[in-house]
């Protein structure tokens, strides 16, 4: 049966599922295909336990229209169209509309990737409210289908993004690399803005593959990096995951600048954290640079760093908050029923 299309006398029981935010170390930046969303190239990424998503969907044939809730508000209809369209993907025509209540307990769309989680935890608990079965590389290829970076979000520690070869999409999902009880590191997130970014990441990758003259060089080098660092991830070298990391956020962010016109992500607190992490590394404390679609800062670092590097960000005005996160865990149900073991 297909599912949405005649379930008039199925019963419909709401689900709840958990997702955590990831980040990725090696970056997602440009898409081969818009409308299967199907990434230029792989990415690696490491799920974080602080950044949550917990969102419940309940289909029901009574309903007269979607009803999308996020952190307690309403969405208008414009807000709701990538969700609404994300399910309608998912559950075929003709589905009952569905409530969507999600909570985030971090600032949305501000580069904290929020539409990882998001769509990670919607995915999970739409095909458990549609009775549908799903391996979890079809969870991750439907959650692909929501945004690229939530198709990793399914699942915990490190992860990687595949690009697949063919048209379909078949061979693009994420794949767990190791767990979070791999390895033992802490990433710490300076907020510098709560608002909302200018330029989305869909919108900026479309940008940067249609105007940057560097471009098809940044897709080439992108396995190089990827080797690499599935690598040094299996034997724990920390400078070379955190040399790679930087490496990757400010190849990618010089891509994005190099775009016209010009994708510029960062303000100037985010400047000043770059060169205080700069400087703390001189001085002998290991600590990495990445960021995202958005000015926020995230530094990689071993536990025993965390002191230093908190005291060097305390000194830097216009931080609003720092956000302390280890390794977090697949994506589950509220029953805790895990995505992968
Ligand atoms: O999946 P999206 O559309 O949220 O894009 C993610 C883009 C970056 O966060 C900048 C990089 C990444 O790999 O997560």
């Amino acid at each position: 049966m297909t599912p949405g299309t005649d379930q008039r006398d199925t019963d419909f029981t709401p689900a709840t599922a958990v997702a955590h935010a990831n980040i990725a170390l090696i970056k997602y930046w440009g898409k081969r295909d818009k409308k299967l969303n199907l990434p230029a190239a792989g990415s690696i990424s490491l799920t974080l336990d602080a950044l949550q998503t917990e969102t419940t969907v309940a289909f029901n044939h009574d309903l007269s229209s979607d009803y999308i809730e996020l952190n307690g508000r309403i969405l208008t209809e414009n807000e709701a169209g990538r969700i609404i369209r994300f399910l309608d993907m998912l559950a075929g025509p003709g589905r009952a509309f569905a409530s969507v209540k999600s909570m985030n307990n971090f600032p949305t769309a501000a580069g904290l990737a929020s539409s990882a989680s998001g769509f990670a935890a919607l995915t999970l608990a739409a095909v458990k409210a549609l009775n549908m079965h799903a391996s979890p590389e079809e969870l991750s290829r439907l959650a692909r289908r929501g945004s690229g970076s939530a198709a990793r979000s399914l699942f915990g520690g490190f992860v990687e993004m595949r690009r697949g070869n063919s048209d379909n999409g078949q061979q693009d999902y994420a794949v767990p690399l190791f767990d979070e009880n791999h390895w033992d590191l802490r990433m710490l997130i300076a907020v510098t803005s709560d608002k909302q970014k200018e330029t989305g990441s869909t919108e900026g990758m479309e940008r940067t593959a249609a105007t940057s003259p560097f471009y098809k060089s940044w897709v080439e080098s992108q396995a190089r990096d990827l080797d690499e660092m599935r690598a040094a991830i299996k034997y724990k070298d920390f400078e070379k995951v955190g040399t790679l990391t930087e490496h990757s956020c400010f190849k990618m962010h010089g891509l994005a600048l190099s775009a016209n016109p010009a994708l510029l992500y960062w303000n100037s607190v985010s400047v000043e954290i770059i060169h205080a992490v700069k400087e703390l590394r001189k001085q002998g404390t290991p600590a990495y640079i990445t960021m995202d679609a958005g000015p926020q800062v995230k530094i990689l670092c071993q536990p025993e760093a965390v002191p230093s590097i908190r005291n060097t960000l305390e000194t830097i005005k216009g931080i609003k908050s720092i956000l302390e996160c280890r390794p977090g865990p697949a994506a589950a149900l509220k029953s805790l029923e895990k995505v992968y073991n």
